[in-house]
């Protein structure tokens, strides 16, 4: 999602806990207090709404409708397809198995997934562009299941892929299990963010700044936000039952982009490849658990 201002509460604002205190005195200070302050903190300081049981289970059966989903497109790429066919694939997948495809008609985006190829970010239109030997795609699907939103999405050798395709592939892969290794309640939104950048520029890779990854579930893109770059340290707490993605995209170049006169479709301004991939993670009370569970 587009990346936009986030609010911060000062240390003399009166605590958004409702205690009446001031925030230092109340809630800035909470180090060591019950997740049950946090969460009502969060709830409603920051609009995050936090998953329960029931919730969870509704994304995940979204979340397996995703998956078989990117199998199925999988299955089909192949030189000689426009990503058109792949649109077409996922839009009547999603219609017979009950769902609605979340993308369209969202913010008057006109297709049922995303599907960017090579210099493409994110949010590529499908078309009639022919995928030849040697692109690299990325299809981003998004289904409402019963209400329940799933958000996810994997980068796909046409052909045999060269040398330069399979770097950033490799590299956009493990950044995505990098961020999602730290998310444990311990640590912070930020915390996800440094361990992509280190590792993606330690590779000589670029992280985009413009968009990050969002809380899903009850909506398409809820808070927070979660940046794919950053200091450690930085941001909110993790606490278990948010449920956000993780979604870094990572350009062989430079990091800058440009968006094309269709509004949507984000390409590298130095036409460089870039790379993604997404999942929709759960905070749980040790570490994660992944609501579209593909090995990556
Ligand atoms: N699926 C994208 C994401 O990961 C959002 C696509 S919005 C669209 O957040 F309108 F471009 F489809
Ligand atoms: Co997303
Ligand atoms: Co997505």
């Amino acid at each position: 999602m587009m990346k936009d201002k986030t609010f911060k509460v000062g240390r003399n604002d009166p605590c958004p806990c409702g205690s009446g205190l001031k925030f230092k005195k109340c809630c800035l200070d909470i180090g060591g207090v019950e997740p049950i302050n946090l969460k009502k903190l969060y709830t409603q300081k920051y609009k995050i709404r936090f998953k329960k049981e029931q919730d969870i289970e509704g994304i995940k059966r979204a979340g397996r409708l995703v998956i078989d989903t990117l199998n199925l497109v999988e299955a089909e790429i192949r030189p000689g397809i426009t990503t058109d066919d792949i649109n077409t694939l996922v839009h009547e997948f999603t219609i017979q198995n009950n769902a609605i495809p979340a993308t369209l008609s969202y913010k008057s985006y006109p297709k049922s997934v995303c599907v960017s190829v090579n210099e493409v970010i994110c949010h590529g239109i499908p078309r009639k562009r022919v995928l030849k030997e040697g692109d690299i795609v990325n299809v981003d699907v998004t289904p409402i299941l019963n209400g329940y939103y799933s958000d996810a999405s994997k980068t796909f050798f046409v052909g045999t892929p060269g040398s330069e395709a399979k770097k950033i592939v490799r590299v956009a892969r493990e950044s995505l299990r990098r961020g999602r290794s730290m998310v444990r309640p311990e640590n912070t939104i930020g915390d996800i963010g440094w361990a992509i950048q280190k590792y993606a520029e330690g590779e000589g890779c670029s992280v985009v700044r413009e968009f990050v990854g969002h809380g899903v579930g009850f909506e398409f893109h809820e808070p927070p936000q979660v940046p794919h770059f950053g200091k450690k340290g930085e941001g909110i707490d993790l606490v278990p039952g948010m449920v956000f993605t993780i979604e870094p995209m990572i350009n062989l170049g430079q990091r800058y982009l440009t968006v094309l006169e269709d509004k949507w479709t984000a390409v590298t301004k130095d036409g460089s490849l870039s790379a993604q991939f997404e999942q929709t993670i759960l905070v749980t009370a040790n570490g994660f658990e992944n609501l579209t569970p593909f090995d990556l």
